[in-house]
């Protein structure tokens, strides 16, 4: 396959995760899946290997990718870990759920006149797993979905999780975020963090494309005589 990421086996999530509370009732989000979709559809164009590892979602996903279903934060967890041993580029695009039921019930949870109290428990931090157990050559990149303090709360993101780039966007903006068809992001990098990269309002599919473009000069920079040898 030809095209600058034909050296390139790139893992994407999308997606909501879903933490089941009882056989008909989760805990979710509105990710739609379109982030994660364009991603994974333009880097199949520009020629990479591409593995999608999806949650939930309500769009439709890109023709021609391999994609694995992986419904809730553990199942994701467990996936995205074994696929990363033969990748080269990790992006979590997915919007999993921070906390999940301490216990699932095997039945359905009956009304009763009080209220009903659920405990949760945070679920396994997917991105910062992937970081920890990255073999040398793996690029990680993650998102920050935000609604106040976006740099800040990204930039905390991009160092706690030990990421190579994070792309942060407010998810209160209108015609951006969840469900939209378009999204304004600003793409950080981690050796270069004072030097956000702002981008207009565009749609995914070239939000996409310019992430995946910082995402090759990175590896450029990072492995200057390599290609990639996993
Ligand atoms: O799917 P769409 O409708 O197109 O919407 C796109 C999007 C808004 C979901 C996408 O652009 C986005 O921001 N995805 C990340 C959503 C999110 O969960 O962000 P966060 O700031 O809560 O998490 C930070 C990062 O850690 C994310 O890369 C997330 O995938 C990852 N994470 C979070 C929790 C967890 N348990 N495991 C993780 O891997």
């Amino acid at each position: 396959m030809s095209g600058d990421l034909s050296q390139e086996k790139v893992v994407i999530t999308a997606g909501a995760t879903r933490e089941e509370i009882d056989p008909v009732r989760f805990i979710s989000n509105y990710s739609s899946g379109k982030m994660g979709f364009a991603l994974a559809e333009i880097a199949c164009v520009r020629g990479a290997n591409v593995v999608l590892i999806a949650g939930a979602t309500t769009a439709e996903p890109p023709a021609g990718v391999r994609i694995v279903r992986a419904f809730s934060a553990e199942a994701m967890h467990r996936r995205a870990l074994e696929e990363i041993a033969a990748a080269t580029i990790f992006i979590a695009a997915a919007a999993v759920a921070d906390y999940r039921p301490v216990r699932r019930a095997n039945d359905k949870i009956k009304k009763s006149g009080g209220n009903l109290i659920l405990e949760l428990e945070p679920t396994p931090d997917i991105l910062a797993d992937v970081s920890r157990r990255r073999h040398a050559q793996l690029i990680v990149a993650g998102f920050a979905a935000e609604t106040t303090n976006v740099l800040a709360h990204a930039r905390t993101k991009l160092a706690g999780k030990n990421l190579d780039l994070i792309v942060a966007n407010n998810v209160s903006e209108k015609d951006s975020g969840f469900g939209a068809e378009t999204s304004r992001v600003t793409i950080l990098r981690r050796d270069k963090e004072n030097q956000p990269l702002e981008l207009p309002l565009l749609a995914k599919t070239k939000v996409a494309s310019r992430i995946l473009d910082e995402i090759l000069v990175l590896r450029r920079e990072l492995f200057p005589l390599d290609s990639p040898s996993v």
